[in-house]
């Protein structure tokens, strides 16, 4: 039996849960459900993450302390949590005893291995409010890629981390100023030191291999940036005990809290703590949301190691929420509370829909409305629900035939199936399993309907059969709700009492279910009524843009462009759209960049169209960019070009810039989301 401890990434107690959040933790709970159901030992851990000055400024503008809003801010997220019926096994809080002792735990740890360094660094401040600035609340252009209004620590637009004063024009999100630097001493882990180590376990195996292929940049010719893990107070979080007045940043103590929240929970229930994290032998599995990777693939193995804790056997990681194909947005009504949803919606809906939905692939998931409806109603309500509703009410009296009726062989093909959707749940693939599962419900269907029970009932002469007919449709019903059980708890618990045996473990498929008394039949699931879902929309809608800050950095720009660039070079004789059609452009990530040594003006780029596709190109940037400076970044290349042999190789293909030469180039950048691969029109 396999022993498993699985985490969602810990939410922070600022803001409420809301659908994309939901995403995380339904994947989460369907893959430990099925993991519970299928005879492993499994533990589902998460916690509140709490510190930071983001849970300050909320405090002080509601005039209260920290842990005032931290304790009621987990009240509402164990209460959102309960009503979709994630079933952690335990549930903290970052700031807890546990979690500080393991901060100094592994804290010590690093200084052992001589991996803190001390330096002096600049910070932005904000004077109007008197505050260091988080890092999330400065925005500014990304210094490496150029890409406007990033967030401080990290760019959404290259994937580069960097520190908060090195943007470009910063704005403080807090008051909208601009912000003045001033200098602190920060603390630093030197996660290079562990350069080998962290290269060989993000290729391991462990991650998707999109993010093992996007992290393959982050090594190749070029040192691990060190982490600057400290915040000079005041600073809601813990005090580091060797560096009074400083504290550890917020993503330090963060992900000690899956150890801390496992040790809280071994202790209530006398497990012993290095079982499950100082165990080679048992697995540690994250989900965690594809904005927050770099923190668990290199920052948090590097922590674990140093620390001698279990490493993560997995790293499950997904994509965003988009809702009708856009981001979640407050004046259209689709940023929906996840208390919002509960008003109007089954939490069994959501469920549905979104593993029908879920792979294992880092891809953005669409919650398109109008398919959440149509999908739930016809698959669900339609072909599940209805094998029940039309045969259970026919055996209330009689209960199920003492021994299983030919049925064409259908039980055993559905007992046969199990073990392809177990690997495909296993896998993370849930999607499939769904698609599995519904494949076999039109199997199903097609028996009640042809031996039409309905009919059978007005003869008595054929009672027998009509008991046959629906021991068969229940059973089959039942083997659904077993396959089902993960992704739609209560419709199994409803599949167990309606048949008088409790739906415990997967095997259960494997064997029909005879003599046992069936209940009255009650309503299992309802269809979903459009309106609700619109009076959910309608109610989620916001006066105000939630783009403020935005709609302030992009105010600032002046618009008094010159026309030099014209004049220098007049617009191109005219095309058709066919001509257009010719040029075939890619967005691509540049995956290594190198100085080609005999050319001045060259930089040798490998850039990925996604998957395993590579091409080699030859830039004339080199006087614009310096290559470590383009790794990881997006850029659009016309990849239909002619292949073009030049003395240092073949150069297949071209990358987009604009500007008249020299060091007066700029590449051209896709905007946030844009993937490798994807053409451009
Ligand atoms: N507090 C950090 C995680 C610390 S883990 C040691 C954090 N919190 S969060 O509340 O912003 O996000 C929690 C999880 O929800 C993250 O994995 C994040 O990716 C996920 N999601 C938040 N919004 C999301 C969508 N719109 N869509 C899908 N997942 C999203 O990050
Ligand atoms: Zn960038």
């Amino acid at each position: 039996m396999r022993q498993i401890l699985v985490t969602s990434a810990l939410p922070y107690a600022n803001g409420p849960i809301h659908l994309g959040h939901l995403v995380e933790y339904l994947q989460t709970d369907i893959w430990v459900r099925f993991q519970k159901l299928y005879g492993n030992r499994c533990i589902y851990i998460c916690a509140d993450d709490t510190h930071g000055t983001a849970i300050t400024i909320r405090a002080q503008h509601e005039g209260r302390s920290e842990e005032e809003l931290i304790a009621q801010v987990s009240q509402e997220h164990l209460a959102d949590f309960g009503g979709f019926g994630i079933a952690f096994d335990h549930y903290g809080s970052t700031n807890s005893e546990e979690t500080r002792q393991y901060c100094h735990e592994i804290w010590q740890a690093l200084r052992d291995a001589d991996m803190v360094a001390e330096r002096d660094i600049e910070q932005l401040y904000d004077v109007e409010k008197q505050s260091f600035l988080a890092d999330r609340f400065v925005r500014g252009t990304c210094p490496k890629c150029g890409a406007k209004n990033q967030p401080g620590d990290n760019c959404g637009s290259c994937g580069e981390t960097y520190s908060p004063s090195d943007l470009i024009d910063p704005v403080s999100a807090l008051s909208g100023t601009t912000p003045e630097i001033r200098s602190a001493k920060h603390l630093f882990v030197e996660i290079e030191k562990l350069h080998g180590f962290l290269d060989e376990w993000t290729q391991s195996g462990t991650l998707p291999s999109e993010s093992a292929n996007y992290l393959k940049g982050f090594f190749l010719n070029q040192a691990l940036r060190d982490w600057d893990i400290s915040r000079p107070g005041p600073y809601f979080g813990f005090e580091i005990p060797d560096s009074p007045g400083n504290y550890w940043y917020v993503w330090f103590d963060a992900p000690i809290g899956y150890i801390g929240t496992s040790k809280q929970w071994c202790d209530l229930h006398g497990e012993n703590f290095d079982d499950w994290w100082r165990n080679p032998e048992s697995e540690i599995h994250h989900f965690i949301g594809k904005d927050i990777q770099y923190f668990h693939t290199l920052f948090w193995p590097a922590m674990l190691k140093t620390a001698g804790f279990t490493l993560p056997t997995k790293v499950h990681i997904h994509g965003f929420l988009t809702v009708d194909g856009a981001k979640m947005s407050k004046s259209t009504g689709t940023f929906v509370r996840a208390s919002k949803y509960l008003e109007h919606l089954d939490p069994a809906f959501l469920r549905y829909y979104y593993a029908s939905k879920l792979n294992s692939k880092v891809e953005d998931i669409d919650l398109n409305l109008e398919e959440f409806v149509a999908r739930v109603n016809s698959d669900l309500v339609g072909k599940v629900v209805n094998l029940a509703s039309r045969s259970a009410k026919f055996v209330a009296e009689s209960g199920l035939s003492a021994t299983y009726p030919d049925d064409g062989g259908l039980f055993e093909k559905f007992a046969a199936e199990g073990g392809a959707i177990a690997a495909s749940y296993e896998a993370g693939d849930f999607s499939k399993a769904m698609r599995a599962i519904l494949d076999l419900a039109d199997l199903s269907n097609p028996y009640v309907e042809t031996n039409a029970p309905w009919e059978l009932r007005k003869d008595p002469e054929k009672a027998q059969q009509l008991q046959d007919v629906c021991t068969v449709a229940l059973n089959l019903f039942r083997q659904l709700a077993i396959y089902l059980s993960p992704v739609l708890p209560d419709l199994a618990e409803k599949a167990g009492a309606l048949l008088n045996d409790p739906i415990t473990s997967w095997e259960q498929a494997k064997t029909p279910l005879v003599g046992t008394p069936v209940a009255k039949f009650q309503h299992m699931l309802q269809r979903v009524d459009p309106k609700k879902v619109e009076a959910m929309i309608e109610e989620s809608r916001e006066e105000a843009p939630d783009t403020q800050v935005v709609a302030e950095v992009s105010g600032t720009a002046a618009v008094d462009d010159s026309d030099q660039p014209l004049k220098d070079e007049p617009i191109a004789p005219e095309i058709t759209i066919d001509d257009f059609a010719k040029l075939d452009l890619r967005v691509a990530r540049v995956i290594t960049a190198n100085e080609v040594p005999e050319a001045r003006k060259l930089v040798q780029l490998t850039l990925s169209l996604g998957g395993d596709e590579r091409r080699n190109v030859f830039a004339g940037i080199k006087a614009a960019y310096e290559p470590e400076a383009l790794v990881g970044r997006l850029v659009v290349m016309v990849a239909n070009l002619a292949p073009r042999t030049m003395k240092f190789g073949v150069s297949e293909g071209m990358v987009i810039a604009s500007g008249p030469g020299g060091d007066d180039i700029y590449l051209l950048s896709p905007d946030d989301g844009a993937q490798p691969g994807q053409r451009v029109r």
